[in-house]
């Protein structure tokens, strides 16, 4: 049967470290604040007007390549995930292509706007493409640059303070080896909460019918017959082009997905908790991943945490996890390695490797 397998990980996060201390300095904040309700100790801040999503996203991209032993020419499908791209369209798949100088075999590049939990909806496409026998090697890559994108006023400090920038990518292979690789991916969503965790413009709604609650407003524009707005002045000198979150009734439904998407996948493999050996969960909060492990029974060891040195890296956060993870050691062959993650949309989902 075949399965698709992890054959390369590559991470990349940037060297500009921004303590919370730092952010006290922008806007009404403090370090034991976030440390308490987050976790969150620094985060990383790529090189202004030098990095961008996409060129983080190659840094990682050309590790994992290496590390999977092929050249950059063998790759035959590019996936990346992001809610921060380099420009509102296109996206950052084919500027990675560009990036990383494939160029000869012309292939496809999809992106994917699932936010937290882009990577592993990534994942679940890749699956499915090699499993099928269309691809030998698809790049899978997560990647955000959140510090062009953040309010730094006091405003906008529930949001800004969570997350920091950073990349992952993965090569994936189909491998024939019996119980090894992907075993299997569960995706799930609920738009009825879209506005909760939202950057709602600009947007084709049309701009001044939204405010930063998604609440409609009228700025009195008159209607316009033909054309639309898109963005507007008035959006710009409102502030209403930042991520909005209401972060108390994102916490309370992801505490209770997370668990449930991580038990839909070992029940559909007839596995149990106890079979986990690394949890990876998509670093959104510490106390979320911490609720997530004691409601299922996990050693520390068991659970791979990483938000107090990189924050939220939404699509980037599995895979930069997962590399630590197993350049540390902590990953060995024959494990079995649960991913999960919840976040805006909302979107979760979970996957599990037999490693
Ligand atoms: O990966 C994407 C998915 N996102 C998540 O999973 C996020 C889930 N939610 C959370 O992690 C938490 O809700 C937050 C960390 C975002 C916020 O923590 P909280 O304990 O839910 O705080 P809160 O929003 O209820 O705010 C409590 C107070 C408020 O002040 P008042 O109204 O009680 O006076 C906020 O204005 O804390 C205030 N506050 C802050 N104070 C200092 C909000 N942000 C900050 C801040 N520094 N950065």
């Amino acid at each position: 049967m075949l399965r698709t397998k992890i054959a390369g990980i590559g991470t990349y996060v940037p060297e500009k470290v921004v303590t919370n201390d730092d952010l006290t300095k922008v806007m009404d904040t403090s370090d034991e604040w976030i440390r308490e309700r987050t976790g969150i100790e620094e985060r990383h801040y790529g090189a202004k007007h030098q990095e961008t999503t996409t060129t983080m996203g190659c840094k990682a991209a050309e590790q994992a390549i290496e590390k999977a032993g092929i050249q950059k020419d063998e790759i035959d499908f590019i996936i990346f995930a992001t809610l921060s791209p380099d420009y509102y369209f296109p996206g950052c798949g084919v500027l990675l292509q560009r990036e990383l100088g494939i160029t000869k075999t012309e292939v496809g590049a999809l992106d994917i706007r699932n936010q937290c939990s882009g990577f592993i909806y990534g994942l679940s496409v890749a699956d499915q493409f090699i499993k099928s026998g269309m691809y030998k090697n698809v790049l899978l890559v997560g990647s955000e640059m959140h510090s062009m994108g953040l309010d730094y006023t006091t405003q906008g400090r529930n949001v800004t303070v969570i997350f920091g920038d950073g990349a992952g990518a993965v090569v994936l292979q189909p491998t024939k080896e019996e119980n090894k690789g992907i075993l299997t991916t569960h995706l799930h969503s609920d738009g009825t909460y879209a506005e909760k965790l939202a950057m709602i413009n600009p947007g084709s709604h049309g701009g001044y019918h939204f405010n930063k609650m998604g609440e409609e407003i009228d700025f009195g524009y008159p209607d316009i017959e033909l054309g639309g707005i898109f963005m507007t002045r008035r959006m710009l000198e409102a502030e209403m082009l930042y991520p909005n979150m209401e972060g108390q009734a994102v916490f309370k439904i992801a505490v209770q997905k997370f668990p449930e998407v991580i038990m839909e996948a070992l029940q559909a493999t007839g596995l149990s908790v106890k079979d986990i050996d690394m949890l990876i969960p998509h670093q959104a909060n510490l106390r979320i991943s911490q609720f997530v492990q004691k409601r299922l029974g996990l050693s520390d060891d068991q659970v791979w945490n990483n938000i107090q040195k990189y924050g939220n890296t939404t699509a980037a956060s599995i895979p930069i996890a997962l590399g630590e993870a197993h350049a540390s050691g902590a990953i060995k062959e024959g494990d079995l390695i649960c991913l999960a993650a919840f976040g805006s949309g909302f979107t979760w989902g979970s996957a599990l490797i037999r490693w």
